[in-house]
């Protein structure tokens, strides 16, 4: 199973909106067979490892996979037809699918037509590598990933330099974009910064063979005063979203959809953007480049998964902003659980994950 997971996890720059799935077939100690799902609408892992096994199937056979096999058509027939009619006897899945179409049934179908399945091996690290997939289906909102360049004295700002962390740091941030099916910032971001917001890495360095999968890029501008003309950010063929609180529409020509959302005090709604994000766009990953308003406001609202610093060592002072809005509290009833730590030239990259 654990060769299965290690596969399934070569799919999550191109699989969106679908789960990373692997799938083995053993017999005994032997690996006959791997595969696992690359893309929306092509063949999921199960099918392809059946593809692939060049032996006849028997009754010692084993597959093994990291996510109960779908039992409906979608974009693709379902699995347990083909796993039915394959002959293999002896399933091992790691975990039930959350989403609410499969959950359950396709191991119900499976176990009807005399295929012994067996749910839970290594569930812990399965559900570890679809936390994305889980949280879009469990949630009703995509997993949220707070990312921020701070410096030594938490600024996020430096009017010496347009960069606050390094290259390498730099580059390795492209991996957590290229992860996720969108990216979204505040407006001051796209005024001041004049970001792109696409994954600026190679497809060798991703290690995968497909095209690169571009973020959806969306902005949050209240009163729609960002010139479309003007900012890198509206410019090319990726899809755009422009969260305001005047109008909806969509404007075709430049794969902008504008969408209309209500007002709170701090800015627009965040918890109906998400909503929105994961139901009609079924974004399963965000990633969240914020500045100070929208750090805060995400904080404050204690709707996100994930906080991402990469922390250089140099000083700024009085002149950078504050990666936050320091007159106000945060996580009263929330705390974060230090994940990881990586060292990055003269950098720290540091990973919270928010408790549950
Ligand atoms: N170092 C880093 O990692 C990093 C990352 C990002 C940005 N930055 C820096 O941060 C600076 C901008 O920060 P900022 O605090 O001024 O602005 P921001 O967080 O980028 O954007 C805030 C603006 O977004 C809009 N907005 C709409 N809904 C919102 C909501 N629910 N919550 C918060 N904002 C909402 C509001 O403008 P409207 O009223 O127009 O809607 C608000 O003023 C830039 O100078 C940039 O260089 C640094």
């Amino acid at each position: 199973m654990q060769n299965a997971i290690d596969l399934a996890i070569k799919g999550k720059y191109t699989n969106s909106p679908n789960p990373n799935v692997g799938c083995v077939i053993a017999e005994g100690d032997k690996i006959l067979s791997k595969a696992y799902h690359c893309k929306s609408g092509e063949d999921h892992a199960e099918v392809i490892a059946l593809k692939n096994l060049k032996k006849k199937v028997n009754k010692k056979m084993v597959m093994y996979i990291n996510l109960e096999p779908c039992c409906h058509t979608g974009k693709t027939g379902p699995c347990t037809k083909t796993i039915i009619n394959s002959g293999i006897k002896n399933i091992e899945v790691a975990m039930l699918d959350p989403n609410p179409i499969v959950k359950g049934k396709g191991v119900k179908h499976l176990r009807k037509n005399g295929i012994k399945v067996n749910v839970g091996l290594c569930r812990n690290e399965a559900i570890k590598i679809n936390k994305d997939f889980i949280t879009r289906h469990k949630k009703n909102r995509p997993y949220i990933v707070l990312k921020q360049a701070i410096s030594a004295d938490f600024r996020i700002t430096n009017p010496q330099n347009k960069w606050i962390s390094s290259k390498l740091s730099r580059d390795d941030s492209h991996f957590h974009r290229a992860e996720s099916c969108a990216i979204l910032v505040g407006s001051n971001t796209v005024r001041k910064d004049d970001p792109r917001l696409n994954v600026r890495l190679s497809k060798e360095k991703l290690l995968i063979s497909e095209k690169i999968r571009q973020p959806v890029k969306i902005i949050l501008d209240s009163k729609l005063s960002l010139n479309i003309n003007k900012y890198k950010v509206f410019k090319g063929k990726a899809k755009k979203i422009i969260f305001n609180s005047l109008q909806t529409k969509l404007d075709h020509k430049r794969n902008i959809d504008y969408i209309k959302i209500k007002k709170e005090k701090f800015g627009l709604d965040l918890n109906s953007i998400m909503k929105i994000l994961a139901n009609d766009y079924e974004i399963k990953r965000l990633l969240v480049e914020p500045g100070k308003e929208l750090f805060s406001n995400f904080l404050n609202k204690e709707i996100f998964d994930e906080i991402i610093y990469y922390k250089s060592s140099v000083f700024i002072g009085n002149l950078g902003m504050h990666n936050i809005n320091i007159t106000k509290s945060y996580l009263k009833n929330r705390s974060l659980i230090l994940d990881s730590v990586k060292i990055l030239s003269n950098d720290v990259k540091i990973r919270y994950i928010l408790k549950e």
